[in-house]
């Protein structure tokens, strides 16, 4: 049997044949490369429903079983046994890391996690009222201007240390955005912090230190919320070739640098389609306001006539429950006491998902709650305000744009992202 795909152009009954590649998993893929070459036509796909951009061996998706795998292993394993910083080393260098390789990465990080001095200045430049996202994607474009060495992709080593170069700084780029907006000091990072707690801490402390009187007279860092955060963070890790991370890879594909290249992931996550769902989940709630408001506005999601979109529910892979959501969900039950989650908006996100998990416009339309509606109530409950749950997102995918920067870098094959379009003008 010839694995090939045959076409006919059914004007002048000419046939075409294209190879057909396989993976090692999930579905197979035509290889039109020659289409053009071939018949003289481009082949269409708005939003790229059918295409295959790009092989990757980072991350697997089966979005009708909802599975989603990183280098193999799957993510509830990796959320349950390993920290994020793990996942980080897996998807860098392709295998999980042994107890003294995971515990010289965790020092490479705390000790990459200051910014230049002078970057200081450059947030202060911001009005107050800037939103944290759009100071994150200056910064972040910033860093090629303090730390725009030259990066040989053929040294692996060099390649590396810009990789965990900007793991290392982005939880300090965010809580520094976070405080500027807040007009409040800089905190710097604390070495003797984890990755995870670091950047609560950076976001909590007054300078000097972590309050420890107040409310309940505790540490305001418990090690239940830093394990919650660092789960949340293992789940943005990477998500094969999303919106933001094609982006990166378009960006990589003109050889631009790679921090430019993540700065545009950047822009591209904030979307509400996108990352930025995160935060219109949280914002969508709290407008509902009551659970006697829901069925309200779950017709008003269903009518087609009205743009309104219940924000935290579809994804376009996923047809079944987001495994990422499956596993905050549990979290969320888990944490239910220990985190104090807000009651009233917990009970309103749980009406609605009841509804549209059993209504027919959701049911038909495979429309499952994704990860964004199940992050924002536990980010409330780690006091994370509401303008800083997009970032969050940003600190956790870091290591799969830069692991696909990686991945795009190394293929010798590799071309300038350059596709062709449908002309319909004068
Ligand atoms: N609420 C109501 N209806 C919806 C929703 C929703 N959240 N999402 C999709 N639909 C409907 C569409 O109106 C469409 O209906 P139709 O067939 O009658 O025209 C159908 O479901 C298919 O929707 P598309 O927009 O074609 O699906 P697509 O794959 O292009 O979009 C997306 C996926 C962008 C995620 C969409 O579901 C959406 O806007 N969701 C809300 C925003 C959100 O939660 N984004 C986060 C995604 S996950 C992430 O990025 C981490």
């Amino acid at each position: 049997m010839k694995n090939t795909f045959t076409m006919t152009d059914n004007r002048t009954d000419t046939s075409y044949e294209f190879d057909i590649l396989d993976g090692t998993r999930g579905p197979s893929v035509v290889d039109i490369s020659s289409f053009y070459s071939q018949t003289g036509m481009f082949t269409y796909d708005q939003g790229y429903t059918s295409t295959a951009s790009t092989k990757s061996a980072i991350t697997f998706i089966d979005g009708d079983k909802g599975e989603l795998r990183h280098r193999g292993i799957d993510i509830e394993d990796l959320v349950e046994n390993h920290s994020y910083i793990e996942v980080c080393y897996l998807l860098l260098k392709k295998r999980l890391p042994t107890p003294e390789e995971a515990k010289g990465f965790d020092l490479e990080l705390r000790h990459r996690s200051f910014i230049h001095e002078r970057m200081k200045g450059l947030f202060d430049s911001f009005p107050i009222s800037g939103h944290p996202m759009a100071i994150m994607n200056s910064a972040v474009a910033a860093l090629t201007v303090f730390y725009g060495d030259h990066i040989s992709i053929e040294n692996e080593e060099e390649a590396l240390e810009m990789a965990a170069r900007i793991i290392a700084k982005m939880p300090t780029i965010a809580a520094f955005s976070y405080r500027h907006s807040m007009g409040i000091p800089f905190i710097y990072p604390d070495v003797n912090r984890s990755f995870t707690e670091n950047f609560l801490y950076m976001m909590r402390a007054y300078p000097g230190g972590v309050m420890k009187i107040g409310n309940d007279g505790e540490n305001t860092i418990s090690p239940v919320e830093v394990k919650a955060l660092d789960a949340i963070f293992s789940l943005h890790a990477d998500h094969e070739q999303n919106a933001s991370t094609t982006t990166v890879r378009n960006v990589a594909s003109t050889n631009a640098h790679p921090y430019v290249a993540i700065s545009s992931g950047i822009s591209a996550l904030w979307g509400s389609a996108h990352g930025g769902a995160n935060e219109q989940v949280i914002k969508q709630l709290e407008m509902i306001g009551s659970v006697d408001n829901v069925d309200k506005y779950i017709a008003k999601a269903k009518d087609r006539s009205d743009p309104f979109r219940l924000m935290g529910f579809g994804h376009r892979v996923y047809k079944n429950f987001d495994p990422r959501a499956k596993i905050l969900r549990g979290l969320q039950d888990q944490l239910k006491d220990e985190l104090k989650l807000d009651s009233e908006l917990m009970k309103i996100a749980s009406k609605i998902e009841d509804i549209a998990l059993n209504d027919e416009y959701f049911v038909s339309r495979k429309l499952y709650p994704n990860i964004d509606f199940y992050s924002g109530v536990i980010l409330t409950a780690l006091k994370i305000p509401t303008s800083m749950f997009t970032p969050m997102f940003v600190i956790g995918r870091t290591v799969g744009w830069i692991a696909q920067w990686l991945e795009y870098k190394e293929d010798a094959k590799a071309k300038i992202a350059r596709p062709r379009q449908l002309y319909t003008g004068e």
